[in-house]
């Protein structure tokens, strides 16, 4: 079960917390701003996606309750199960950067919520203030360049690459969307997914923590151009699979 807090009175809350329901892994709690991520992907059942960067699982379990499909492996496994979502998820466990090699894995939906700073959610993250350095910043933007780079071989022409963090700070959102080095993708504008208070001017996704009272989050919705590699031949990739896959 996937309930944002923001939605509902703290007597609910309340009633959840008694009644056991956190306990027994019935319910998770996520920030309404990862929820909002999962609103850009804007799964829909029936369909496959590619969760690059899957763990600890928040957001492949919200996605995976809006679809259907097959076989979950690993410690998710008993997760899924309580959340009513086990025989959707199926989880590999592999390097993203080296994933695409093999060139059999694609799909018409990836999400990358790329491991970040963590600036957006330092009201709960306290001990990210004192643990970072300008070297780290650096190292860390040329990760995310690396996994958006190894994400977008993923996603089928005419398919959506959805780049998300949970970072406040443009340079590891705006400035990592890859679009002079990727030119087959272009910005889709988010406003058909999230309210407009979190529509940057550019389209992205985006919550501040002061201005929203939830995390900082970023989400970018790319879409590959039809025709660059498939001329002739879209409808083959135009129907997705019944799969919602997790790599961690
Ligand atoms: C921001 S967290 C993802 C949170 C997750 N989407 C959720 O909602 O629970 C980023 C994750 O990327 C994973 N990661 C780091 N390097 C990776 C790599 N090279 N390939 C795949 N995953 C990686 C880390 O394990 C980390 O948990």
């Amino acid at each position: 079960m996937n309930l944002f807090i923001s939605k509902l009175g703290c007597s609910l809350i309340f009633q959840i917390i008694q009644a056991g329901l956190l306990k027994k892994g019935l319910c998770s709690v996520q920030d309404e701003s990862a929820g909002l991520v999962v609103s850009v992907v804007d799964p829909q059942p029936g369909e496959t996606i590619i969760d690059c960067c899957a763990a600890p699982g928040g957001k492949t379990h919200y996605m995976a309750s809006h679809l259907s499909g097959q076989v979950v492996e690993n410690s998710y496994k008993e997760t899924a199960k309580l959340h009513q979502v086990d025989g959707i998820i199926i989880a590999i466990h592999a390097d993203l950067r080296t994933l695409p090699d093999s060139g059999q894995l694609k799909s018409n939906k990836v999400l990358l919520d790329a491991p970040c700073s963590g600036l957006g959610v330092l009201s709960k993250r306290v001990d990210l203030r004192w643990n970072r350095n300008l070297e780290d910043m650096e190292q860390l933007k040329e990760f995310q360049d690396e996994l958006l780079d190894a994400a977008s071989k993923l996603v089928k022409p005419g398919g959506v690459l959805v780049y998300s963090s949970c970072s406040i700070d443009p340079e590891e959102n705006d400035d990592r969307v890859f679009l002079v080095t990727h030119p087959d993708f272009h910005i889709d504008p988010v406003d058909r997914y999230v309210p407009p208070d979190f529509v940057t001017s550019s389209g992205f996704f985006f919550s501040n923590p002061v201005k929203h009272s939830v995390d900082g989050s970023f989400a970018a919705h790319l879409v590959r151009d039809l025709l660059n590699e498939f001329p002739g031949s879209n409808s083959l990739w135009l129907y997705p699979q019944l799969r919602d896959i997790q790599i961690q």
